[in-house]
């Protein structure tokens, strides 16, 4: 599931962020690739133990904590520390490629994330650079996303996806993985329908409304049966 989430961040948080990033030193990107990646891979980061980094990081998580719709959608068991990347000048692109599957938690003896699911958060508005779509490949064909500043997509860890290069100005973002209570994309759509429809439900029929309950208890009851702790 493909999911396009606005408003992650308030007007105040995206300035804050963008005060940090503005300053920041970057560098290359390729750190944090895979031998594979690495060859695609043409952009800039944050250093992920550097002072800004950690001022960054819990900005986004504290959007990410009090988003209803992430938390539906994504269903998270851990999130994967917030990095941030730069794309523009020369590092300005990054091929095609598949997030790896596993990755370990930095400050942690060995304790993995699973990466069900790729987050992208953009912190720079669609009209401060040309170029720099994310590209992900969907069943439906190539999906291109470039999104206001604050607004994030989610999508599966397992699409090919890219980063067109950016032709002017610089495209800056933050990028993480969930993994999730429910490992199967399909089930994690499902549930997050039915999560929905249900608030649809509650708006129309009331709260009280034999249905609405019996509806909660089935959702709560398949991601009992689904959920992985
Ligand atoms: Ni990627």
């Amino acid at each position: 599931m493909l999911l396009h989430i606005r408003q992650v961040l308030t007007r105040d948080e995206l300035r804050s962020a963008r005060a940090i990033l503005d300053r920041a030193a970057w560098a290359d990107g390729r750190v944090t690739a895979g031998a594979q990646s690495a060859l695609a891979k043409k952009n800039e980061q944050l250093d992920q133990e550097g002072e800004a980094a950690k001022a960054l990081r819990p900005i986004v998580m504290q959007g990410l904590n009090r988003n209803a719709d992430f938390f539906s959608a994504a269903l998270p068991k851990r999130v994967f520390p917030p990095l941030f990347n730069r794309y523009g000048g020369a590092a300005n692109a990054f091929g095609n490629h598949v997030d790896n599957a596993v990755r370990f938690l930095p400050g942690t003896v060995g304790e993995r994330v699973r990466t069900d699911i790729s987050c992208t958060l953009f912190l720079a508005e669609p009209d401060e650079y040309d170029g720099g779509e994310l590209v992900i490949e969907d069943t439906f064909g190539p999906q291109r996303v470039k999104l206001p500043a604050g607004d994030m997509v989610l999508y599966p860890g397992t699409s090919v996806h890219r980063v067109d290069p950016v032709t002017r100005g610089h495209r800056v973002a933050s990028f993480f993985w969930v993994e999730s209570m429910v490992r199967s994309d399909e089930q994690r759509r499902l549930l997050y329908e039915m999560d929905r429809h249900l608030m649809h439900l509650r708006g129309t029929v009331g709260e009280a409304d034999p249905g609405v309950i019996g509806l909660t208890g089935t959702y709560h009851n398949l991601l009992r049966a689904w959920a992985d702790m």
